[in-house]
C-alpha cells in the first residue's frame, strides 16, 4: 500500500521537476543559436547591427514583429525597418520564427548585455564570409550547426528523462488503480 504512494510520489517529483527544467528559456543560448551569427551586443556590425541598445531605438512591439517578420515591414514601409534596412546594404534579415517568451528572453539577455561580447566576437572573418543571409536563413543554421549540437543533445537527454519518469507515474497510477479499484457506485 505504501509502495504505490511512494512509486506515484517520486515520479510525480521527477516530473514536475524535470518537465519546468525543459521549459526554462535561456536568452544567451538562444541568441547564440539564432543571432550571433550576424549581430553582437557591443561588439561592433557584423552582417546586421550591433543590437547593443536596440530597445532604446524600437519600441518591443516593433522588435517582436521585425524579428518575425521583417520583410513584410519592410513592404509595408514602415520607416524605421525601411532605414535599417537601407543602413545595411539592403541584407535581409531571414524570419525567425520564435515564441514571445523566447524573444523576451533574448531582449532580456541584450539589456544585461555583455555576456555574450568576447564570444561573439571570436565568430572569424571566414565564419562571416560563409554565412550567406541572401540565401535565406538554411546557411546561417548548416554554418552554425556544430555550435547547435551540444545545446540541442542537452534538449534531447532532457526529454528523454522526462519521458522515462512520466512511465514511471503512469505505471505508478496504474499500480494504485490495480491495488484500490475505483469504489463501484451502488445502484
Ligand atoms: C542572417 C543574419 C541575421 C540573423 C541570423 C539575425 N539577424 Fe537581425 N538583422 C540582420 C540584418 C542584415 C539586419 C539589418 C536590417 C535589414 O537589413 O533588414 C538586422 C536587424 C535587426 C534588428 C534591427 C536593429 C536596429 O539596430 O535597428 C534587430 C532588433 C534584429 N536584427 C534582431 C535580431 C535577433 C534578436 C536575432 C536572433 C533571434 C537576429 N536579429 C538574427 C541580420 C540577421
Amino acid at each position: 500500500m505504501i509502495t504505490y504512494r511512494v512509486v506515484l510520489l517520486v515520479g510525480l517529483l521527477i516530473y514536475s521537476t524535470l518537465s519546468s527544467k525543459a521549459q526554462e528559456v535561456d536568452g544567451s543560448a538562444l541568441f547564440t543559436t539564432n543571432c550571433a551569427a550576424c549581430h553582437t551586443i557591443g561588439g561592433g556590425k557584423l552582417v546586421g547591427p550591433d543590437l547593443n541598445g536596440v530597445l532604446d531605438r524600437h519600441n518591443k512591439a516593433w522588435i517582436f514583429r521585425f524579428i518575425r517578420e521583417s520583410q513584410s515591414m519592410i513592404n509595408e514601409g514602415d520607416e524605421q525597418a525601411v532605414a535599417v534596412f537601407n543602413e545595411n546594404n539592403m541584407i535581409p534579415m531571414p524570419a525567425i520564427p520564435l515564441s514571445d517568451i523566447e524573444i523576451e528572453a533574448i531582449l532580456e539577455h541584450i539589456s544585461s548585455k555583455g555576456e555574450d561580447t568576447i564570444e561573439t566576437k571570436l565568430i572569424d572573418e571566414k565564419e562571416k564570409e560563409s554565412i550567406k543571409p541572401y540565401t535565406s536563413g538554411n546557411s546561417k543554421r548548416k554554418s552554425q550547426a556544430a555550435q547547435n549540437t551540444s545545446i540541442r543533445e542537452g534538449m534531447l537527454i532532457g526529454l528523454w528523462i522526462t519521458l522515462i519518469a512520466t512511465t514511471v507515474m503512469i505505471i505508478g497510477i496504474a499500480y494504485a488503480l490495480k491495488k484500490h479499484p475505483p469504489h463501484k457506485r451502488k445502484e
